[in-house]
This record gives structure tokens, C-alpha cells and sequence, in this order.
């Protein structure tokens, strides 16, 4: 894995585009084997994850080429319902195939995905959707099989707005007989995006960004085209590093309202925050207050992927800053890292205490996760001379290019 070299204490300035969601593109692309179809998704993020994607729908049979930011998919030669262990262990994520080649095929096989570097990830609450959608679900030898000879519309009440829960149970429910209600579902704005995708695919339903969502079966479409949108957490990681280093950075072709609770955090931290419809522009002169506590909570709440880079911002605020994590048990890895930068963190159970420390130091350090990786570049930005981050590659996960990105902002970073 590479290693970041991070020279901090430089302002940011420039103007940036940010790169379409990965949390968006992934089901989309699951999304796209359920009927016999091409598809061609513009503003597709180069990451890892869009990568392991795409080796998995090869294996299930499908064409898949890639050209700058568009991936074309030919689903119509699909000839396989398993993703072997090999596939799987590339990204927890994939699990919502499982719903799609259900879909599809009526009979899927996966290698059940492990727990993650967040903590244990169950995936009890998408099973029990399929389940309720017709499925009968079996678990052996570390794989799951699932079958249904009938998939039939029904009412789904989520017992959490489990993002990957309300899509898989979504994608079944393409191909399910009749009305699908889910309750409780997931509202993220990449939810709306996979309705988006799925009515140019000839699904109908509507609900996506409220609890409710309503499936009522397709007539599938030959050719779609979809334009994946914009990453949210990838502009928050942006408004941090530039609140935590200082300096000014306008993001372009941005939905605000995404990340409305990231820009007012950091708003209430004394940055000056000027929204338009498609635009943000964040002034910051380094010099930031503590703001009130954070809790993160499913969308429209804080996002528990924010929570590291707003920590990272926080570091040098005046005062105490008090984050709740709700969503993951064990979200506070970037933590020890963060305190070999010299700050000053307590953590209880979900409670982690961030005292505002005059002076980050650079220092080696280790990525442990995607956002716990982007949390250490954020620091860095802010701290006086030098920082290492090794173990890179997680941040490769769902960043792309973020080292050329800040470098067009001036700042210091190199890859190795
Ligand atoms: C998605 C995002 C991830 C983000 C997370 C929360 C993708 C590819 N990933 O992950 O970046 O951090 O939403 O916003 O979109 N849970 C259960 N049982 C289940 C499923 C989930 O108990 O069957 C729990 C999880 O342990 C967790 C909570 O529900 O505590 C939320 O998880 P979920 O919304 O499902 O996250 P993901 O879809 O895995």
C-alpha cells in the first residue's frame, strides 16, 4: 500500500468538481443485472470498490468496459447467480447483489460477507426483507443461498433505515409480483439515486427520501443512461481540510443539501459557509471554535461517514467538542492515530471528548479505514511539519485522486 507524505500548514485556495458518490454508484451497479439491459452510468468514480464491482459483474457474465468516468454495462449475457469468497472479501458493500441476482436469476449463492474494520456488520434485517418478498434463505459453509420460486409484493417494516437493508430489499422487490411497501426505509440521498436509475430502467415506484417506498414490479427498458451524483462525504472532506488548514474553496456541481448538516457544523465552528443551488463556498482562517455536539444519526442526521473528518476539524477549535457515534460501534479508530498528531481525545463507549489543542504535530501514522484515512489527511493539513500515512490504499476505497485534488488547493502532499 502507498504512503502519503503531508507537508501541513499551508491555506487552501481553489476551486474544485467533485467526483460522483461511490454509496450511489455501487447499488446502481448491482442494480443494473436485474433486467436484460445495457447500461451506461457517466461520472463514475475511480476507486477500488467501483473496480471490485465490476470484476464481480464480469464473473456473473455480464460486459463491462470502462472509458474516463463512463462504465457500460451489458447485462444481457448475465450466466451466473454466485460471488465466490475471492469477490466478496474485496468490499462488504457487495451484499446487495444479493437482492439483484435474486431478482433476476430467482436463486442467488454469496459468500457471506465478514464483519468490517467499523465493527460487526450484521445483514439479519436484509434477509429478513427478502424473506418477507418469498425467499428462502439458507446459511452452510460460510455461503448463503437464497431462492424464491415466486418473488411477491408485500409490507416490509425495517426495523433500522438500514441503507443496504432498503436496497436490497428494493431490488427484490423489482421483481416481485404485485405492491411492495418498505417502512422505515433508509432516506440517504443515494437511495433517491437508485430510484432515479431504476425509473429510467422502467421500475415503478416512488417514496425513495421519504420512510416510505413503494415497488410495484417493471417493464424492463433496453438502454439506460444515468449520470451517478455527486459524493457528499467527498465534498465534506473537502469543507473540512479546508476549515481545519484555512483558506477558501468553492466546490462546484454540488448538491448542498446533501450535506447541509456538515456545512452547518461547520458554520456553528466559525467557518463562513455561502450555499448556492449548485454550489459551496467555505471561508475559514484556521482559527475555529469549538461547535455543539455531534451526534451522527441515518439521513437527514449527521453522517456517521463525516464523523471522522469533522473530528479531524475540530482538533485545534477552541473548547470541546462532543461527537455521539450512533450508527457503527467502532468508529473511533482514526482516534489513536489522530492523538500522535498531539491531540486530545477521551472516548467512552460512543462518547468521544475532543479538547481544542493550540498546535498539531506531524507524525507517522497509520490508515485504518476509508473515512479514519481521510481524517489523518485532514489533520495533517493542519499540523506543523511533517506526516506520514501509510496504508493509503483504504483511502483509494472511495477517494479518487483526493492528493491531486488538495494539491490543486496548494497543498503539500506527496504519494509514494
Ligand atoms: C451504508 C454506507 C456506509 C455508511 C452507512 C451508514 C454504502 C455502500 N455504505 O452502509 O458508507 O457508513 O450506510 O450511513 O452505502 N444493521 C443491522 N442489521 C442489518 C443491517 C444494518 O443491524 O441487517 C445496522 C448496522 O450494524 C449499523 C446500522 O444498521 O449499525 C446502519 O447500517 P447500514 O445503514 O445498513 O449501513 P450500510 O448499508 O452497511
Amino acid at each position: 500500500m502507498s504512503t502519503w507524505r503531508i507537508k501541513g500548514g499551508r491555506r487552501l485556495h481553489g476551486s474544485l468538481r467533485i467526483q460522483g458518490a461511490k454509496n450511489a454508484v455501487l447499488p446502481i451497479m448491482a442494480a443494473s443485472i436485474i433486467a436484460e439491459c445495457e447500461t451506461e452510468l457517466l461520472n463514475c468514480p475511480n476507486l477500488s470498490d467501483v473496480k471490485a464491482s465490476v470484476d464481480i459483474l464480469r464473473h456473473l457474465g455480464c460486459q463491462v468496459t470502462r472509458n474516463g468516468d463512463v462504465v457500460n454495462i451489458d447485462s444481457r449475457g448475465m450466466t451466473r447467480n454466485y460471488i465466490p469468497h475471492e469477490l466478496m472479501r474485496e468490499m462488504r458493500s457487495s451484499v446487495i447483489f444479493l437482492g439483484a441476482i435474486l431478482a433476476r436469476c430467482r436463486e442467488a449463492t454469496l459468500s457471506l460477507p465478514g464483519g468490517c474494520e467499523l465493527g460487526p456488520r450484521p445483514i439479519d434485517l436484509h434477509l429478513d426483507a427478502l424473506r418477507k418478498l418469498g425467499a428462502e434463505i439458507s446459511e452452510r459453509s460460510g455461503n448463503i443461498y437464497c431462492r424464491a420460486d415466486r418473488l411477491v409484493g408485500t409490507q416490509i417494516n425495517l426495523e433500522l433505515p438500514s441503507v443496504g437493508a432498503t436496497e436490497n430489499a428494493i431490488l427484490a422487490a423489482c421483481a416481485a409480483e404485485g405492491e411492495t411497501v418498505i417502512t422505515n426505509a433508509a432516506r440517504e440521498p443515494e437511495i433517491v439515486d437508485l430510484q432515479s436509475y431504476l425509473i429510467k430502467m422502467g421500475v415503478d415506484m416512488e417514496g425513495a427520501g421519504t420512510p416510505t417506498i413503494t415497488v410495484r414490479g417493471f417493464k424492463p427498458v433496453e438502454r439506460i443512461g444515468h449520470r451517478i451524483m455527486t459524493d457528499r462525504i467527498v465534498c465534506a472532506t473537502i469543507l473540512c481540510a479546508v476549515a481545519a488548514a484555512g483558506g477558501k474553496v468553492e466546490l462546484l456541481s454540488v448538491e448542498p443539501k446533501d450535506f447541509e448538516t456538515v456545512s452547518s457544523a461547520l458554520k456553528g465552528m466559525g467557518c463562513q459557509i455561502d450555499c448556492r443551488s449548485n454550489s459551496v463556498t467555505l471561508v475559514s482562517d484556521g482559527r475555529l471554535k469549538a461547535g455543539r455536539p455531534i451526534l451522527t444519526r441515518p439521513y437527514p442526521g449527521f453522517p456517521t461517514d463525516a464523523q471522522p473528518l469533522l473530528m479531524a476539524a475540530s482538533l485545534k477549535a477552541e473548547g470541546t467538542t462532543v461527537f455521539v457515534e450512533n450508527i457503527f460501534e467502532n468508529r473511533y479508530r482514526q482516534v489513536p492515530e489522530l492523538r500522535r498528531l498531539g491531540a486530545d481525545i477521551r472516548v467512552e463507549g460512543r462518547v468521544a471528548m475532543v479538547t481544542g489543542v493550540p498546535e498539531l504535530h506531524g507524525a507517522p501514522v497509520n490508515a485504518t479505514d476509508l473515512r479514519g484515512g481521510a481524517s489523518l489527511v485532514t489533520a495533517a493539513l493542519s499540523a506543523t511539519g511533517e506526516t506520514l500515512v501509510f496504508d493509503s490504499g483504504h483511502i483509494d476505497r472511495g477517494y479518487e485522486d483526493l492528493d491531486k485534488q488538495l494539491l490543486s488547493l496548494g497543498a503539500d502532499i506527496k504519494k509514494e
